[in-house]
């Protein structure tokens, strides 16, 4: 273990490679870890723990994790430390050391009782699990390299009834509209590279899933996502149910973008039709997922119960509870955004602040807010050209 070295992420201590502390993209070599990937993970906590607080447990289930794609365990062990509903945490990765060092880490948190290690492919782990429902996880995590597209099905087939799913993606080139044809073949759907690119790429996750999902009588809904430049985030509820999962098509839809004057609408029939401002052709991505994004009640919960106090001093949690804040506000039913910089450009002039934006929009009479998905961004359910001619009558 001469290459390894302890740190504490959250309250969970963990055996980590020192190589990846030290270079700028973390190695696959000895093992995996990616400690920029912290805020992540401590969102993760956040919204298992209240997912659990309010998780119908009817039939008395077991209640389970499993980290398919575990690595050294940084997510199933801070699981197993700071989500105490969960009684059994699964740790599974094809390299043998990763779980070697997890269980280490196990032992050093005296948690080793209900971690449960094994190194096998992912979707032999996952779908290894008993043939009936309620004997399977309650909630399960996937986080490839890369793309979660070949593993969806395993981890549907391996989650119980009204659990969770949480499922990062990392292949953000093709996601992000660089290489439509992977896209179309791995998400079903056409991404756009543009503004608003990391908006669609979540969507298009969430739509792809929740296609493969209704083939197999589940239906999804979406109770928080995030992004970043490196990954998209989706955590998805899981509801067997036939007739629930018919409805999939009532969720998926196409979003028009016109790229010479930035106008943009989304629709649930594709139409490749004209900009109706400038004529020019608009440009269509999807099948997507045009649905809401964020169990808000859930969100609202979590705030009050993990964030009354003060965090003046403490900007990490400050970090957290914004975007919590945001996701609450955010007019999810929309399925793109629009920034402050693409709007200054627009009006050739420097921008005005998003909040000022946001007030102005309002006060002409539509919906806005912000988005979590990047600082500068407002959902608003004003077209781009009522945008310009709102902030040009108040300028
Ligand atoms: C992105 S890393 C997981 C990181 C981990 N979840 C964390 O938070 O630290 C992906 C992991 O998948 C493992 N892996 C790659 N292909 C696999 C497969 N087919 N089955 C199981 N594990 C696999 C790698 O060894 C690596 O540890
Ligand atoms: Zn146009």
């Amino acid at each position: 273990m001469d290459n390894f070295i302890q740190i504490t992420e959250g309250q969970t201590k963990l055996l980590v490679p020192k190589n990846s502390l030290q270079e700028k993209v973390p190695p696959h070599y000895p093992a995996f870890f990616n400690p920029l990937a912290r805020l992540n993970r401590d969102l993760s906590i956040y919204i298992y723990n209240i997912f659990l607080e309010e998780y119908n447990n009817t039939k008395n289930n077991q209640i389970t994790f499993a980290d398919a794609f575990g690595g050294i365990g940084s997510r199933g062990l801070r699981v197993a430390v700071e989500v105490p509903k969960v009684s059994k945490i699964y740790i599974n990765d094809i390299n043998e050391l990763a779980i070697i060092t997890a269980k280490e880490s196990a032992q050093l948190n005296n948690i080793d009782e209900k971690c449960f290690f094994s190194i096998n492919e992912v979707c032999k782990f996952l779908i290894s699990r008993p043939t009936e429902r309620n004997k399977r996880f309650t909630i399960v995590d996937l986080d490839p390299f890369g793309s979660p597209s070949p593993f969806i099905e395993c981890v549907l087939r391996a989650v119980q009834d009204e659990g969770l799913i949480s499922i990062t993606a990392t292949d953000t080139a093709v996601l992000s509209g660089i290489y439509q044809n992977v896209c179309l073949r791995k998400y079903f759907g056409l991404s756009i590279n543009n503004t608003y690119s990391n908006e669609v790429a979540t969507r298009l996750i969430v739509s792809s899933t929740a296609i493969i999902a209704a083939r197999l009588g589940i239906s999804l809904t979406p109770v928080f996502v995030h992004s970043n430049r490196h990954y998209f985030r989706v955590f998805l509820k899981v509801s067997i149910s036939n007739s629930k999962a018919n409805m999939v098509f009532d969720n998926l839809g196409y979003i028009k973008h016109c790229f010479k004057c930035g106008e943009r609408n989304f629709s649930s029939i594709y139409s490749k039709d004209l900009c109706p401002v400038c004529s020019s052709k608009f440009n269509v991505s999807g099948p997507l997922w045009t649905g809401k994004l964020f169990d808000k009640n859930m969100i609202l919960n979590l705030i009050k119960k993990y964030f009354s106090g003060d965090f003046t001093n403490d900007k990490k949690n400050q970090q957290i509870k914004q975007i919590f804040d945001i996701s609450v506000d955010e007019l999810d039913d929309i399925p793109y955004y629009f920034t402050v910089d693409e709007i200054g450009s627009m009006l050739r002039t420097s921008p005005k602040k998003l909040s000022k934006i946001i007030e102005e929009i309002i006060c002409s009479g539509y919906r806005a807010s912000r988005t979590i998905f990047r600082p500068t961004g407002l959902k608003t359910t004003a077209s781009m050209s009522d945008i310009l001619s709102i902030l040009k009558i108040r300028e």
